[in-house]
């Protein structure tokens, strides 16, 4: 696990935007797995400005996303097809058909999280972007996922729900439950670069560096691939 610590967000995401970039200068049909929360925003803001200067492109990129909420429509703006659109898509020169997410609107949702495990056998990411929730959790795999799990479904625990409650107009509004790629199909993926931003992340970036492999931080995990880049902040490095 290579770990940068960066002076600041704005550092951070110019790091993490080197990196994807030089993924899509390699190689123009590459495979992005993508994450939603604040934390890649200045990630998504300045490949944003790198398409518009004509440094790269997304025309033959192909897009998955880690995790949606179940109970949100797609045109809903807390939903995390809404988000991709809104902070990237929509600016870029991405196929739309070439992006995709877990799809919660489907009638059957086991039905589904079987559709995207097998998705992502072929579209098996290049490059995982990851976050990191206070709790250790990656994508929305909470404390306690078996390292084995594909697509599956999830009950959000009452941290997550308070952390993210913070994006809606109250906590009752945050939908308790999600699909989420799974820890295997996380660690399927070639490269792995995870960002983390702020003293409250600091707990569950120590955990996720000194502590015990295992499913208590689902983050943990990320020891056992070969090639994890972690970029964080300060204030996130603080309890190292
Ligand atoms: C959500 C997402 C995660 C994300 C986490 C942290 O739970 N499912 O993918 O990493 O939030 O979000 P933020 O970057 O807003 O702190």
């Amino acid at each position: 696990m290579k770990i940068i610590i960066a002076k600041d967000y704005d550092e951070m995401s110019k790091i993490a935007t080197e990196i994807v970039a030089e993924q899509i200068l390699q190689k123009k049909d590459s495979i992005l797995g993508l994450a939603t929360g604040t934390t890649p925003l200045g990630l998504y803001k300045k490949l944003i400005e790198l398409y518009k200067s004509g440094r790269i492109s997304f025309k033959d990129v192909k897009t998955v996303n880690l995790d949606e909420y179940v109970g949100l429509k797609k045109d809903d703006k807390q939903s995390y097809d809404y988000f991709m659109r809104k902070n990237l898509f929509e600016h870029i020169d991405i196929l739309p058909e070439n992006t995709h997410l877990p799809n919660t609107e489907a009638k059957d949702l086991e039905k589904e999280c079987k559709r995207y495990t097998k998705l992502l056998e072929t579209l098996t990411p290049d490059i995982q972007i990851l976050g990191i929730g206070s709790n250790g959790h990656i994508g929305f795999n909470e404390p306690g996922t078996s390292f084995d799990s594909h697509t599956h479904i999830v009950n959000l625990t009452q941290s997550t729900i308070k952390d993210n409650s913070r994006l809606f107009d109250s906590i009752d509004k945050v939908p308790t439950k999600a699909i989420t790629m799974g820890m295997a199909d996380i660690m399927k993926a070639k490269k792995i670069l995870l960002l983390a931003t702020g003293k409250n992340k600091a707990n569950a970036i120590k955990n996720m560096i000194k502590g015990d492999i295992s499913q208590d931080c689902p983050a943990s995990s990320l020891n056992l691939h070969k090639n994890v880049t972690v970029i964080i902040d300060k204030d996130a490095s603080s309890e190292l």
